[in-house]
């Protein structure tokens, strides 16, 4: 027989916001930029997007990833409407450019020079993956919106150390040998 013992009495609920946010930031992701050009501002050509850390990849056949976008983004309703979506795979060094992404929005594509797709997608230049994509599903959950991304072309480079989030800090990879 398995030997158990009581986990204890210092279970938060999860109606405790500091706690719950405490949990989720102890599960490390990578950080993506979705973006694209406005469709409703196609003579501007300007370019809408966020940062995201909610990246997750979900099904081969079909190719789909999510993101799940916080229902007050005033960026998502944008990008929605566009013909298609860029999701760039920050590198590591590209920890200034997300927090740009993730700021005033009039200021998230200074200093670069966005790379535009035919569909209108747009990606950040030197990520470690470029994902170019139609919504496939949006699915209401809690205070966020389940984005099912379905990717229609893509290119990636798995050398390339990636930008990872943990605990409200970016953090770098260490390769470990031998595990
Ligand atoms: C590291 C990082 C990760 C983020 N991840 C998400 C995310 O997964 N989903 C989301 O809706 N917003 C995320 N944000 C916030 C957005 O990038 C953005 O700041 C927010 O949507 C508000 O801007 P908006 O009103 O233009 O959408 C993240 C921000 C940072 C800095």
């Amino acid at each position: 027989m398995t030997v158990t013992q009581h986990i204890g009495p210092d279970l938060a609920p999860a109606s405790d916001a500091a706690a719950l946010r405490a949990a989720y930031s102890c599960f490390p992701s990578g950080v993506v930029a979705v973006c694209a050009q406005d469709p409703a501002d196609a003579d501007s050509r300007e370019l809408i997007g966020m940062a995201a850390s909610s990246f997750t990849t979900v099904s081969l056949d079909p190719p789909l990833v999510s993101v799940c976008v916080q229902n007050t983004s005033s960026t998502w309703p944008r990008l929605r409407g566009a013909h298609a979506v860029g999701v760039s795979v920050f590198a590591g060094d590209q920890s200034l450019l997300c927090r740009q992404l993730a700021g005033a929005a009039e200021h998230r594509f200074d200093g670069i020079t966005p790379l535009l797709a035919d569909n209108g997608a747009v990606f950040v230049p030197d990520a470690a993956a470029h994902l170019s994509c139609t919504i496939h599903n949006e699915i209401q959950a809690g205070d966020h919106t389940v984005v099912l991304l379905e990717i229609e072309t893509l290119r990636a480079d798995p050398t390339v150390e990636p930008l990872v989030f943990h605990a409200s800090t970016f953090r770098a990879l260490e390769a470990r040998r031998g595990d």
